[in-house]
This record gives structure tokens, sequence and C-alpha cells, in this order.
């Protein structure tokens, strides 16, 4: 799962390891990815590893890609949770985030990076070979 180490995505992730789910924890910062896990253990989840991911990075997607392959004999879930609900936010504006008016190039630009061109380059190499169809 990616942003799996606070707001809604550690909700999510953690509420999974409770009910048996193995959890691969996506943090961009290795050690606050840790300290989450810990947190996680403490809370009753049995299994959960951090993984360092940063998913605009190509080169993670490879790392985590191979990691799978060796480590994990069944992908059931894959959650794609980062985002910026509050990063490039202006919090000055009265709904407390980003509108139309106050938005920024370079917030916009990283949300559809982050949220439409990642999510796809991420998924690519995770997929299991049998389960790419032509038909779409
Ligand atoms: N909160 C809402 O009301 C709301 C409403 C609609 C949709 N959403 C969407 O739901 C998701 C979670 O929202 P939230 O409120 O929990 O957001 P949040 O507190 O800002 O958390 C965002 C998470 O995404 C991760 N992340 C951001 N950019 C990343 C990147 N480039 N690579 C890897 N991880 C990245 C962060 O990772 P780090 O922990 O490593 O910093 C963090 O864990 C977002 O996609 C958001 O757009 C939220």
């Amino acid at each position: 799962m990616t942003g799996a180490r606070r707001g809604l995505g550690l909700d999510t992730a953690c509420g999974r390891g409770k009910l048996g789910v193995t959890v691969r924890l996506g943090a961009r910062d290795r050690a606050t990815g840790a300290q989450a896990a810990a947190a996680f253990r403490r809370d009753g989840v049995a299994q959960v590893e951090p993984v360092a991911l940063e998913v605009r990075k190509w080169e993670d997607h490879r790392r985590v890609a191979a990691m799978r392959a060796q480590r994990c004999a069944q992908l059931a879930i894959l959650v794609k949770n980062a985002g910026m609900a509050r990063e490039g936010a202006d919090a000055g504006v009265p709904s407390g985030g980003n509108d139309t008016s106050t938005v920024s190039e370079a917030a916009l630009r990283a949300t559809v990076a982050t949220k439409v061109f990642a999510v796809m380059a991420w998924t690519q190499p995770l997929l299991p070979p049998h389960s790419i169809q032509f038909s779409g």
C-alpha cells in the first residue's frame, strides 16, 4: 500500500492488518515508515513490514517489484493511496485547501503526476504476467 503511514492510509492499512492481512507499508521516508510499522505492531498487527517507496521514482517501482517477486507468493490487495490532500495546499484559503482559484501550477502538476501517471507506472511491474489481458 502506498502512503500507508499516516492519514486515511494509516487507518486502512492498520485495519486490514488487524484482520490478518500481511501489510507492506509504503512510506517515502524509511525512518517514519519503520516508526509506523512499530506502532502497527503495538496496535495488534502481526505481520507488517515498512517499504520505502516514492511513487514518482521509477527506480523505486523496480525495486519493490523485485521484492514482490522474491518474497510475496500472492499479492491479494494493492492499495494506491498516495496523494496530496494537504501537501501543496494553501492553508490560507477558507476551505483549508486548494481550489480552482488558488491552486498553483506546481501543486496541480505534482497531483497529476502522483495520482495519474505514477499509479499506472507503479501498477504495471507488479502485475503477474498471466493477469495481463490485451482486451483491456
Ligand atoms: N482527506 C480527504 O478528505 C480526502 C478526500 C478525497 C480524497 N482523498 C485522497 O485520499 C488519499 C489520502 O488522503 P489523506 O487525507 O490521508 O492524505 P495525507 O494525510 O496527505 O497523506 C497522504 C499520503 O500519501 C503519501 N504520498 C504523497 N505523495 C507521495 C508520493 N509521491 N509517493 C509516495 N507516497 C506519497 C504520503 O506519504 P508519506 O507518509 O511518506 O509522506 C502520505 O502517507 C489521498 O490520495 C487523497 O488525495 C482524501
